[in-house]
């Protein structure tokens, strides 16, 4: 009995610990990131969990972290351009316009792995994604550890992306290996869905995962991009369809459909929409903003706060079908939903 109520009092303790951004903060991170370790940290797109991309073990500790199939490769994120070449082949004149336009920001571009990075930074592909982020927090972190720092959205594997600090805190609260994870608080992520993926590899180069830099965005710069379809994203391991999944049954409904399940009485329903709408108890309605930008900054956080109402089902009005800039939001969603809409 005694030794039961240690390993309680034990798991109470098994928290990550949430720093304010500063100063005292990212000397915390550097020296957690020199010493091997993982650390949480915003950036604008969601909050990412780093690790040196140079350091082998250090990246093994994210994949346990996460609980992430070890081929699913990771994006190493850089200062700049010098940074990003240092550790990746193939860089060509179109990158360079690229990153000259949207570093730092929301693009990841996908090129050849330099041999100085281990397998493990990319599950051992031949390629490695890259990307300079934009937050100022993510930027001082990068600064002062002074190398390229491989990072995933901090959630554990398959489930929501974390666009708050508290969203991490909760992902990794008694989880024994995180008991000493650090997480940065740096406030709520200004883009807020991951960034845009685009493998320039291929040719013409190829979206494997929208984001808010939308192929009508990157074409006036380097001409022809493709979008890899939803169903064949293969190419991009950690786009495999379940993804970005709440815990809560998910549905992608029509008005219709939408006023068919409210009606039924059978199901308690957490509804999420941008659309103008009220929901009689006990179903509970979540209100989106109308605008692509607006919806993709509150998605994760309504996703996660559908789940803490325990409802039976959630169920999300489909959204501005055929605009591109609702793209990567729909990507999202539908995989919010896949395997129950199939
Ligand atoms: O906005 C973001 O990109 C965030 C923040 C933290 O930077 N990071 C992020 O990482 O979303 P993650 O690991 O959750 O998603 C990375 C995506 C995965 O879909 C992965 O398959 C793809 O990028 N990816 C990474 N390296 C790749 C490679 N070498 N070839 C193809 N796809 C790659
Ligand atoms: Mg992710």
């Amino acid at each position: 009995m005694k030794m039961v109520i240690s390993i309680r009092e034990h798991c109470i303790d098994m928290n990550p610990r949430q720093l304010p951004a500063g100063e005292m903060a990212i000397n915390e991170a550097v020296s957690t990131l020199h010493a091997g370790g993982v650390v949480a940290f915003p950036t604008e797109t969601v909050y990412g969990l780093g690790a040196d991309t140079l350091n082998d073990e250090a990246l093994e500790k994210i994949y346990q972290l996460k609980g992430r199939p070890s081929n699913n490769p990771l994006i190493a994120h850089v200062c700049d351009i010098d940074g990003a070449r240092k550790i990746t082949t193939g860089w060509d004149d179109r990158c360079s316009l690229l990153a000259e336009a949207w570093w730092p920001g929301p693009l990841t571009l996908v090129l050849g792995r330099d041999p100085s990075v281990p397998d493990r930074a990319s599950g051992g592909r031949p390629t490695l994604a890259v990307r300079s982020p934009e937050h100022p927090v993510a930027r001082s972190l990068l600064t002062e550890f002074g190398g390229p720092i491989s990072a995933p959205s901090a959630n554990r594997s398959g489930g929501v992306s974390p666009t708050r600090s508290q969203h991490v805190m909760d992902d990794f609260q008694n989880q024994p290996e995180a008991h000493d994870l650090l997480v940065i608080d740096g406030g709520p992520c200004r883009v807020g869905i991951e960034s845009t993926v685009l493998d320039m590899t291929v040719d013409p180069p190829r979206i494997l995962r929208p984001g808010v830099l939308t192929a009508e965005i990157l074409m006036p710069l380097i001409g022809q991009v493709e979008l890899a379809a939803m169903q064949t994203v293969s190419a991009s391991p950690g786009t495999m369809e379940r993804h970005y999944a709440p815990q809560t049954p998910c549905l992608l409904v029509d008005e219709f459909q939408l006023t068919g399940h409210l009606q039924s009485h059978e199901q308690r329903c957490v509804v999420i929409t941008s659309r103008d709408r009220a929901v009689d108890p006990p179903h509970v309605l979540i209100s989106m903003p109308t605008d692509p930008s607006g919806y993709a900054v509150e998605l994760y956080d309504a996703l996660r706060r559908a789940d803490m109402e325990r409802a039976d089902v959630l169920l999300i009005e489909s959204t501005g079908e055929e605009d591109p800039n609702w793209i990567a939001i729909q990507d999202r969603l539908m995989r919010a939903a896949a395997d129950r809409n199939s």
